[in-house]
């Protein structure tokens, strides 16, 4: 099964006022880029290397480059952490970062909601690819004769989340660092 997930171009336009006003490259430097946001960010592109890590694997088990036991072992390991990690980043945003954000810049709610809105569909295509993964996992120590035809579905949905969370990411860095540069926040 094919799935289609539709992606938006970037922040809309009149969610871009501060990023005009702090444009990406002016960010390592300004004094108020804090450490904490630094830390954020490389949390971000230890995301993009953990999902980059499970479509490549599942693309080479599909092209008979890695085994059955190979791929199953590095499944359950890239695909837990990655899982597991992104489900906590997304509750502490939602729960304590955005509101923080939102309360400094009320102009900007509507795109901190819908930073939260992609973060709803990327929770349902984690779970489309938990459990397909769950079950090529079982299948690699049960029946590996019986795990090809299951890794497709891992393979859709791995894809899928590499593809909302690479927009996800830009588009949130997008929003909410000129946010904490221009409040001073988390400093
Ligand atoms: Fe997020
Ligand atoms: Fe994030």
């Amino acid at each position: 099964m094919t799935h289609t997930i539709p992606l938006r171009q970037g922040l809309p336009d009149e969610m871009q006022v501060l990023l005009r006003a702090y444009p990406r490259d002016t960010w390592p430097d300004h004094p108020n880029f804090a450490r904490s946001v630094r830390n954020w960010m490389g949390a971000h592109e230890t995301f993009r290397a953990l999902s980059g890590y499970v479509l490549d694997d599942t693309e080479a088990y599909l092209d008979r480059r890695l085994d059955d036991q190979d791929y199953a072992a590095r499944l359950a390991k890239y695909g837990h952490v990655l899982v597991r990690n992104l489900h906590g980043h997304h509750h502490w945003e939602d729960t304590k970062f955005f509101p923080e954000l939102g309360a400094a810049e009320r102009n900007l709610i509507p795109g901190l909601d819908l930073l939260e809105a992609d973060h709803t569909a990327l929770d349902a295509t984690l779970e489309r690819f938990t459990r397909s993964a769950n079950r090529v996992v079982q299948l690699a120590q049960l029946s590996p004769a019986d795990m090809s035809p299951e890794v497709p579905e891992v393979h859709d949905s791995a894809r899928d989340i590499a593809a909302l969370l690479d927009r996800h990411l830009s588009d949130e860095e997008d929003l909410v660092v000129p946010i904490i540069l221009h409040h001073q926040l988390r400093r």
